[in-house]
């Protein structure tokens, strides 16, 4: 199956939301969330949108440099929102967006930016077209050429380490 065969389907049908409440088991001694429990939610999160969109199993490939901006406590509630940014034959790109909040005075902060690869699977577990996204904005076509040349910095990074 080629991906000339897939319809395009729109951003809006794939966008994942998620909510979490910071509990103890959460946090390091700080009481602030381990990093890794985050990376745990915005894997989470991106893979959501990835199958969403793919409407097939997809596995996470590669997760771009992560920068934690400011943490966040037990209590307090963390945000993660994804959204397909590109797609390319197999694989396609997802952006998450992490918040906190604290809930008494319903400050928002930013906590974290990544941008996530993922490769569609078949039944066998082969690498599949996946459905290309449908260009239906100068936001979407911006998008998607960004994440071209986002891939192109990836692959030729991925290379060197090889
Ligand atoms: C991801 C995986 C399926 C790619 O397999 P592969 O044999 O390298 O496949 P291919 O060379 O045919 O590449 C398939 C696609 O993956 C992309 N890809 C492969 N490695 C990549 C990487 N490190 N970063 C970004 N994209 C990558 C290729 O660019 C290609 O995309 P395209 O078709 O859109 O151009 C394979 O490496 C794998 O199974 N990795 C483990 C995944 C996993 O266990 N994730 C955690 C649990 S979900």
């Amino acid at each position: 199956m080629e991906s000339m065969t897939l319809a395009p389907r729109s951003r809006k049908e794939s966008m994942t939301e998620m909510t979490e409440y910071v509990l103890p088991q959460h946090a390091n001694a700080l009481g602030n969330v381990f990093g890794g429990q985050i990376m745990a939610w915005v894997d989470l999160c991106a893979a959501i949108t990835a199958q969403r969109h793919a409407g097939l199993m997809s596995v996470t490939a590669f997760v771009d440099d992560l920068m934690f901006e400011n943490p966040v406590k037990v209590g307090e509630v963390v945000h993660l929102s994804a959204q397909l940014t590109a797609t390319f034959r197999t694989s396609m790109e997802v952006e998450v967006t992490v918040t906190g909040e604290d809930l008494r005075t319903r400050r928002r902060w930013p906590c974290l930016h990544a941008y996530l690869s993922f490769v569609c699977i078949d039944e066998e577990g082969k690498p599949t077209p996946v459905p290309p996204l449908l260009i239906d904005s100068p936001e979407v076509e911006a998008s998607q050429a960004l994440g071209l040349e986002r891939r192109a910095h990836r692959l030729l990074k991925n290379a060197r380490q090889k």
